[in-house]
């Protein structure tokens, strides 16, 4: 066993000892037969005993203090020894769901991507495949060879700890940026992950709560981002969550593991437990679960070999979990691509990268009086305020956390970051604008006195306020107003200048009671390592705004379908382990059903304070000629540059659906980015997804089209859709 040490900060670390055995000449090498195939071979040359030993993990290791770590592990969240006289090697687990975590405890160096929300606003599957490149470089360069990213579920609880790690609230977009996402990774010969399996939509009460909804509206919603994602990225892994589905444990759920996801979906990897969240051997097993994690919990250990003995779990069962496990190593490459260890992260290629896709990842949101861009010749002063923009850019927390390098900006400290700590990197907005702005002068006000910032704003041209909403994995806000005093120092500095710029960077929709007193307003989400730098280059409009919201931003809670988040008010009890935890509840999704975000507002006649797919840019475009084929497989539309800049703008395409589907809403069900320059127009064709035009039929439990007339809109947002056609599918 290894303690963690600590060694030079972006220095090497120690590689973890090889386990391969030369196996070049057994069949199961040969990489001309297809990854089903290599693996059956290599099951037919295993014991019992090493079947069990590949359908768990080790334990806890780095994350809790104290437990042991086993000599070959690389650090990660888990591991999973491999199989050495076979060649099969073992599986290295790191969350990276916004670029590799804990790098800082073993003192490698770690790109911190925006948050995969931001990232989801850009609309651009090129974008997410970057993404995932980036992070499954990292991970291939520090030696992992699993990346447990992939987060999906939809944005049901604007409130939700970890909606920034997630994809938004609409399933094909989630779905597509998820998908592409994870295909980068696995370009890089990492397997990937999409998580958490499902309807983990918020963290109050996760261990316990059941997300009860019907089977037409999860397979309309949450799970169909899934199945968007699974069919473009073709993730090694699924991770079940620790939820309740309908009354019964996400990772014991036969409808969802089995039913749904291998047998309609067709996922042909493996689906992990999520961190302790295996509940039992033989349902698990029966259920669909292929392996327990991060250890033996005293489920997947000696009770499945137990229960395979006694018939209780067929050995066929346990060879499925196998071969799930290893078609997918075999599929993805890690075994004829084994990671080498030993290489350094380029610092600077990553920050390039992620300040390429916070560009295309930062929404503007109001820009009033051309207040931006500013014109770096003429401005004379800027004030910032708040949210120590004089030394980085916020990220979010919990098992997404990277670690900053030289250590959290706003409160250096050694070591990595501690759980539910506010980490700001060190992307600094105030030394970013003031290179843009040789000759003004640019002041930093830290915000927390508001008679100072108010003093400071009155003093300049322009006053930006940068205001925060630090989100983390286990815990939801209760409310959507950004914490402290932050709502009372935008008013006030927005009194004492009227060219104030509200810069937001949170975890997700927020509250904004002054919107109509400030002239400008972005929602910088999480931006990264390149956010000082991309947000600098959009202000100054060096890049032009091109992103969208993923999300719809409610104008107060009493809007959603839960002003309250369920369950926040439940006394805490004493669970089996002694520890606080809320008592089991259930959190009603059959009341919003399949009607998530955009879908809720439109049907209830809800006007939004920002609608789902809205943004600004420094140019204007407009939209004419939508046609749509007959069977809508795709939309042809024109779209034409109006303004005096070059841009991107993005396309969105929706559906709604013939009467029979009872629906009031409409469906997202195309969308494409289209550059153009000023005056030029552009005919695009956009593939519509046939599984957004289809609905659930529980009698044939499938995916289906309906009869009858689609109506098809396009436009620039899902509140502005002036163009309209229809296509009709006969009985
Ligand atoms: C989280 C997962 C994470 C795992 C390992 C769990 O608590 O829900 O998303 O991958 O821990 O850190």
């Amino acid at each position: 066993m290894l303690a963690v040490s600590a060694c030079l900060a972006f220095g090497v670390s120690a590689a973890p000892a090889s386990n391969q055995a030369d196996v070049s000449g057994q069949p199961w090498m040969n990489a001309s037969l297809s990854p089903d195939r290599r693996a059956d071979l290599v099951i037919k040359q295993m014991t019992l005993d090493e079947k069990i030993q590949l359908v768990h993990g080790t334990g806890w290791g780095v994350l809790t203090p104290g437990s042991p770590i086993p000599e070959r592990s690389n650090f990660g969240a888990g591991y999973v020894p491999g199989i050495e006289r076979l060649g099969i090697p073992d599986i290295n687990l790191a969350d990276s769901a916004v670029g590799v975590r804990m790098a800082a405890y073993q003192s490698r160096y770690a790109t911190l991507l925006p948050s995969t929300l931001g990232a989801a606003s850009s609309w651009d599957p090129e974008a997410a495949f970057l993404y995932g490149s980036v992070i499954g470089r990292e991970l291939r360069a520090q030696g992992f060879n699993m990346s447990i990213g992939g987060g999906v579920d939809l944005m049901r609880e604007p409130r939700n700890g970890r909606n920034f790690e997630y994809a938004g609230e609409d399933p094909l977009l989630a779905g597509t940026m998820t998908g592409y996402l994870i295909k980068g990774v696995q370009s890089q010969h990492v397997m990937g992950d999409i998580k958490h399996y499902a309807f983990n939509d918020q963290e109050t009460g996760r261990m316990v709560y059941s997300a009860e909804i019907d089977k037409r509206a999860a397979r309309e919603s949450d799970l169909l981002a899934f199945q968007i994602g699974i069919d473009i990225g073709h993730p090694a892994g699924v991770m079940c969550a620790y939820n309740r589905v309908n009354g019964v444990y996400s990772c014991e759920n036969p409808w969802l593991l089995t039913d749904v996801l291998k047998d309609d979906f067709g996922f042909k990897g493996w689906v992990l437990s999520d961190w302790s969240g295996t509940h039992s051997t033989v349902e698990a097993a029966l259920a669909g679960l292929d392996m327990e994690m991060p250890g033996d919990d005293g489920y997947f250990g000696k009770a499945l070999k137990q229960a395979v003995l006694d018939g209780k779990v067929p050995e066929s069962r346990l060879d499925d979990m196998v071969h799930r496990i290893l078609r997918s190593m075999f599929a993805v490459g890690v075994i004829d691509h084994p990671v080498m260890p030993r290489r350094v992260v380029n610092p600077f290629r990553g920050r390039r990268d992620a300040r390429r896709i916070a560009e295309k990842s930062i929404v503007l949101l109001k820009n009033e009086k051309q207040l931006l861009p500013l014109d770096a010749s003429s401005i004379q002063s800027i004030a910032l305020i708040g949210s120590h923009a004089d030394v980085g850019v916020l990220s979010g927390g919990g098992s997404a956390q990277v670690d900053a390098p030289g250590g959290n900006a706003a409160d250096p400290h050694a070591g990595g970051a501690g759980w539910g700590e506010t980490v700001y990197f060190p992307s600094s907005p105030l030394r970013s604008i003031r290179k843009h702005a040789p000759e003004a002068t640019v002041t930093f006000d830290a915000g927390t006195d508001i008679a100072a910032a108010v003093a400071s704003a009155k003093k300049a041209q322009v006053a930006i306020v940068f205001v925060n909403q630090p989100m983390y994995e286990s815990k939801d806000r209760s409310t959507l107003s950004l914490p402290g005093k932050q709502n009372a120092l935008v008013s006030a500095v927005a009194k004492a200048n009227p060219h104030t710029l509200v810069v937001l960077e949170t975890g997700g929709p927020v509250t904004m009671p002054w919107a109509n007193r400030v002239e400008g307003i972005i929602e910088a989400w999480y931006p990264g390592i390149g956010g000082a730098q991309a947000l600098a280059n959009l202000l100054f409009g060096k890049v032009n705004f091109s992103a969208k919201l993923p999300a719809t931003f409610p104008r107060d809670e009493s809007q959603l379908p839960h002003p309250q988040v369920t369950g926040i008010d439940l006394p805490m009890v004493e669970g089996k382990d002694g520890s606080k935890m809320r008592p089991p509840f259930e959190v009603d999704y059959n009341k919003a059903g399949a009607r998530v975000g955009y879908k809720w507002f439109e049907s209830k006649g809800l006007e939004p304070l920002f609608p789902f797919g809205f943004g600004l840019s420094y140019t204007s475009y407009a939209y004419s000629d939508l046609s749509v084929d007959a069977d809508g497989g795709s939309a042809t539309l024109t779209v034409k540059n109006t303004g005096q800049r070059a841009g991107t703008e993005i396309a969105e395409v929706y559906a709604v659906l013939p009467k029979a589907s009872g629906e009031d809403y409409k469906r997202l069900v195309g969308f494409q980015r289209v550059t153009l320059d000023p005056g030029q127009s552009k005919t695009v064709t956009i593939a519509l997804n046939k599984l957004c035009l289809s609905i659930y039929d529980a009698k044939k439990d499938a995916m289906v089209h309906i009869p009858g007339i689609y109506t098809v809109y396009a436009g620039p947002s899902s509140a502005k859709t002036p163009l309209k056609a229809t296509f009709a599918i006969k009985p």
